[in-house]
């Protein structure tokens, strides 16, 4: 029985043998979920466009640094930054339910565009997910 598949398991035992930061596709897969996800918030909230300076740059390069390390590779954004207390980072901006939804919605419509897919989706979804409500602070 131990041996059959599991098919309603779909989240792989990611650990230091086997890191997501990996199953993206490393440096280059989490810079080009970084690029899509900004691509998204440009051309399709108007709400969280709002909340960015209109030169996005330095917001992709933050949040390209803090994924790298996130999903267990190169921890970037602490070697350059420090700790990111990310809750208390994001204290300046009205983080609503709305906004939280606008945030995860861009995500999935980046992770699309990435063709993120099976085990890899769902681990990050129910991450981001996570992470996303934790932030809400209005
Ligand atoms: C819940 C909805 C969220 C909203 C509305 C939001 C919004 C923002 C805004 C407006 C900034 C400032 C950008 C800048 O300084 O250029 C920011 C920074 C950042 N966000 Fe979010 N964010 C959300 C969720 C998240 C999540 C889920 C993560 C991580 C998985 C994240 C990671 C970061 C990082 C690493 C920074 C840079 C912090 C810094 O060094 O100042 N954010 N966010």
């Amino acid at each position: 029985m131990a041996d059959l598949p599991r098919p309603h398991d779909p989240s792989p035992a990611y650990g230091p043998d086997n890191l997501p930061y990996d199953a993206i596709g490393g440096d280059s897969g989490v810079r080009g979920l970084v690029e899509a996800f900004y691509d998204r918030i440009r051309d399709e909230s108007t709400l969280l466009r709002d909340m960015h300076p209109p030169d996005d740059r330095e917001s992709r390069e933050k949040l390209y640094e803090f994924l790298s390390g996130w999903l267990g590779g190169p921890q970037l954004y602490i070697e350059k930054r420090g700790h990111p207390r990310l809750r208390m980072r994001h204290m300046p901006f009205a983080v609503s339910q709305e906004a939280v939804d606008e945030w995860l919605r861009c995500m999935g419509l980046a992770m699309d565009d990435r063709e993120i897919s099976g085990g890899l989706r769902h681990f990050l979804e129910q991450r981001f997910s996570h992470t996303a409500n934790f932030m809400r602070n209005r």
